[in-house]
């Protein structure tokens, strides 16, 4: 068989070389590029990276902050998910926050007197557990109201004087559009020394009502500026995989 390769006019021998290797040259930036950091031309600033790890990501697509707010609430207010999350759901979702609040007592970090906040609680099954297990002075927020165990609050701005609560507890900080304002209204609300235990997913993508995605702890550690780190461990919380608590400084601290 012959195998001889066809000639090429001389011309085309170093187009084609040069061709070969600027291909292979961005081949390699891409695939160095880190995907889930980059920013998108429309929003310039969506990415936050971290000092010590992945970023955190607030996703694009929302036009206004009306938008936004209409598009948590129609979840939130469907009759029917309503109807489920407060019968076949309550008792099982209100166990196993219950665990992770008696975890939390264990360690100190949670007291049945603590002035306790859940922070997207929706209809309430945290406040419920919270409740259930001793920590009577426990209360919620949420868009939509759930009386008497959720009150109506944007977690952006949260209805609270500043120093109010001992403990805040949230499983929704994927839902946060605005990331810096979430967590800057923990540490107002909270008192000096009050702890802010929050569940995220590290590992999965969270669902398609989430504002932003955290690719590891370092980002919130960085936007608790005026709190100390006790501790990150793994859960199983609702599709959530990694508990982090914060402790607030005693004295300002920024
Ligand atoms: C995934 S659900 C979690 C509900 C509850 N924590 C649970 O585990 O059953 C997210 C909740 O966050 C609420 N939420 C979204 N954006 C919010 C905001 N800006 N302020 C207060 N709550 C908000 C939604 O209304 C929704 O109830």
């Amino acid at each position: 068989m012959n195998t001889t390769i066809p000639k090429l006019p001389f011309i085309i021998k170093p187009f084609l070389l040069s061709l070969l290797l600027s291909l292979t040259v961005l081949i390699f930036i891409a695939l160095q590029t880190p995907h889930h950091r980059k920013t998108t031309p429309q929003q310039p600033d969506s990415t936050i990276s971290s000092k010590s790890g992945g970023g955190l990501r607030i996703r694009p697509g929302y036009s206004s902050y009306d938008e936004y707010i209409q598009r948590q609430l129609n979840k939130t207010l469907n009759p029917k998910l309503r109807q489920i999350w407060t019968t076949r759901d309550w008792e099982r979702k209100v166990r196993v926050f219950a665990q992770f609040f008696e975890s939390l007592k264990r360690r100190n970090l949670l007291l049945n007197s603590s002035k306790a906040l859940s922070i997207g609680a929706r209809v309430g099954q945290e406040v419920a557990a919270l409740k259930s297990i001793g920590v009577n002075d426990s209360i919620g927020i949420d868009l939509a109201p759930y009386p008497p165990l959720v009150v109506k609050g944007d977690f952006h701005a949260q209805p609270f004087m500043n120093g109010t609560f001992d403990f805040e507890f949230s499983n929704v900080f994927d839902h946060a559009l605005y990331p810096w304002k979430f967590v800057g209204e923990i540490e107002r609300t909270l008192k000096p020394g009050g702890v802010c235990a929050i569940h995220v997913a590290l590992s999965r993508r969270a669902d398609k009502y989430s504002a932003n995605d955290l690719y590891s702890v370092g980002p919130l550690v960085e936007l608790f500026k005026d709190s100390k780190l006790v501790e990150v461990r793994k859960v199983d919380g609702f599709g959530l995989d990694t508990e982090v608590v914060f402790r607030k400084n005693k004295r300002r601290n920024i």
